[in-house]
C-alpha cells in the first residue's frame, strides 16, 4: 500500500477499505507517513467526506493507535458525558453525582486544558484537599464502593489523535464533520465508556456556529458510536450565551451546589436533566427519558443528589462541609458590579467573549504554562430575555485586583440591551 495511492483515491471521491484507513492511522503514528502526505488527505476528506463506515473505522483505528482504558471491573453500565465545550459549562459537576446517586457508575477520567474556565478537575480543586492523584486500583474501588470518582489523566490515550489534531490545526482542515466526529468519539472510546452522552452545543461560544452544523455533528457521533457497539445519545443545546450564572472555578462550585437541590439557574437544571435522563436511560436504569428525569428530579428533591457530592468529596481527600458551607470555597478580595446604562432587555450576552472576560481576571488558562485563580470570574444578574432598569448590576465582577477596566469594557462591549427579546431555545433537539 502507498500513502500517495490512498490520497488520490479520496482526493478523487472513492471510499478508503478498512484495511487502508488502519495502515494510514498507524503509519502516521509511527512517524512512517510524514505530515504533508496526512495533509494532503486531511483536505482530501475535508472535500469529498467518510461515509458511515469509514467514519466508524477511522475513530477505531485512532482508538488502537495508543492505550485504552478498561473498566471492567467495575460493575454496571459505564456511562460518560462529553461537551464539545461552552462557556460556563457546569454539567459535568452536576450530573456526576446526580447519575451516581441514581447507583449508576461514574467512573470519570478528566482534565484540565485550556479555556476560559478551568477544567473539571480544576473547578473540583477549588475545594480544600481535594485530589485525583488516586491509583487505579482505588479509582476502581471506589466507584464500585460509591458509584463516583474521577481521576487525572494518565497513559498514552489516542496519540494518533494528538498529532493529527495539530496538524489540522495550522492546516485549515479542523472544520470537517468526520474529522471532528472521529477525533471526539475516539477519546470517549478510549477512556472506556460502554455508553456515551453528548452535549453538542451550537452559538458564538461552541464550536459549531449553527443549529445545522450541530446536528449535523451529533447525528455522526450518534452514529459511530453506534456503530462501533456504544450506545450514543446527543442533545443539541444554546452556547450563545453563558449557561447558568456563574463562570468561574469556584463560583460555578457553588453553582453546581445549588443546582444538585433543585435552587440552580434554570437553564442549567434543564440541561443537567436532559443529559441526565439520557444517561439514566442509557445505563438500564429507566425504560423511558421521561421516566428517568422524574428519578433526577427525586434525588434532587430529598437530598440524596447533595449527600452524594458530599460522599464524593469526603473519598477524595476534600472537605465536604464545603457543600453546607459555601463560603469556604476560594473567595475573591473586590466585588464590583457592571451597572446598566439603560432601560430596556437584555437582547445579547455574547458567550465567548464573556468568558474571554473571566480568563481576563484569571478563572481560565491562556497557555498551558497559565495558573488559575479558583476564586475569580463573574457572576451573571441578568441573562438574555430579562428587563434591566438603568443603573441594576449585569454582572459582578469577582476579581483579585482593584482595577478591572478591561473586564468592565469587554463586559458593556458584549451585552446589548434592546427593546425587547426572548429567551433563546435551550435544546434544540435530541438525538
Ligand atoms: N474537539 C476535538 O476533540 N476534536 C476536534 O476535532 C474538534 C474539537
Ligand atoms: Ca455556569
Amino acid at each position: 500500500m502507498r500513502m500517495v495511492d490512498l490520497i488520490a483515491k479520496k482526493r478523487d471521491g472513492q471510499e478508503l477499505l478498512t484495511e487502508e484507513i488502519n495502515f494510514i492511522i498507524e503509519g502516521y503514528t509511527k512517524d512512517e507517513i510524514p505530515d504533508y502526505q496526512m495533509s494532503a488527505l486531511a483536505m482530501a476528506i475535508y472535500f469529498q467526506d467518510m461515509n458511515e463506515r469509514e467514519r466508524a473505522d477511522l475513530t477505531m483505528a485512532i482508538v488502537n493507535s495508543g492505550d485504552t482504558i478498561d473498566l471492567s471491573d467495575i460493575e454496571g453500565v459505564k456511562v460518560d458525558k462529553h461537551s464539545t465545550g461552552g462557556v460556563g459549562d457546569t454539567t459535568t459537576l452536576v450530573l456526576a453525582p446526580l447519575v451516581a446517586a441514581l447507583d449508576i457508575p461514574v467512573a470519570k477520567m478528566s482534565g484540565r486544558g485550556l479555556g476560559h474556565t478551568g477544567g473539571t478537575i480544576d473547578k473540583l480543586e477549588a475545594i480544600a484537599g481535594f485530589h485525583v492523584e488516586i491509583s487505579k486500583e482505588e479509582f476502581v474501588n471506589l466507584v464500585n464502593k460509591d458509584k463516583i470518582a474521577v481521576i487525572g489523566q494518565s497513559g498514552n490515550l489516542t496519540p494518533a489523535d494528538k498529532k493529527l489534531y495539530a496538524l489540522r490545526d495550522v492546516t485549515a482542515t479542523v472544520n470537517s464533520i468526520p474529522l471532528i466526529a472521529s477525533s471526539i468519539m475516539s477519546k470517549k472510546i478510549a477512556a472506556g465508556a460502554d455508553a456515551i452522552v453528548l452535549d453538542v452545543k451550537t452559538g458564538a461560544g461552541a464550536f459549531m456556529k449553527t443549529v445545522e452544523d450541530a446536528k449535523e455533528l451529533a447525528h455522526a457521533m450518534v452514529s459511530i458510536g453506534n456503530n462501533v457497539g456504544r450506545k450514543t445519545m446527543a442533545v443539541i443545546s444554546d452556547m450563545s450565551q453563558p449557561l447558568g450564572f456563574a463562570i468561574g472555578n469556584s463560583l460555578e462550585v457553588k453553582e453546581a451546589i445549588d443546582t444538585l437541590q433543585g435552587k440552580g439557574p434554570k437553564d442549567l437544571e434543564q440541561l443537567c436533566l436532559a443529559l441526565g435522563s439520557q444517561m439514566v436511560f442509557l445505563a438500564n436504569k429507566a425504560s423511558s427519558l421521561e421516566e428517568a428525569e422524574a428519578m433526577l428530579k427525586e434525588v434532587m428533591t430529598n437530598g440524596k443528589a447533595l449527600t452524594k457530592f458530599k460522599e464524593f468529596i469526603a473519598n477524595q481527600g476534600g472537605d465536604p462541609s464545603v457543600v453546607d458551607h459555601p463560603e469556604k470555597l476560594p473567595q475573591a478580595s473586590y466585588l464590583i458590579e457592571v451597572p446598566a446604562k439603560q432601560d430596556g432587555v437584555v437582547a445579547e450576552i455574547v458567550a465567548d467573549e464573556i468568558g474571554t472576560a473571566a480568563m481576563l481576571l484569571g478563572a481560565g488558562r491562556a497557555t498551558k504554562e497559565s495558573t488559575i485563580d479558583l476564586a475569580v470570574g463573574l457572576m451573571l444578574n441578568k441573562k438574555v430575555g430579562d428587563s434591566v432598569k438603568v443603573g441594576e448590576s449585569l454582572v459582578t465582577i469577582h476579581a483579585n485586583r482593584e482595577n478591572v477596566n478591561d473586564v468592565i469594557a469587554k463586559i458593556y462591549e458584549n451585552i446589548r440591551i434592546g427593546d425587547h427579546s426572548e429567551p433563546p431555545v435551550l435544546i434544540y433537539g435530541i438525538v
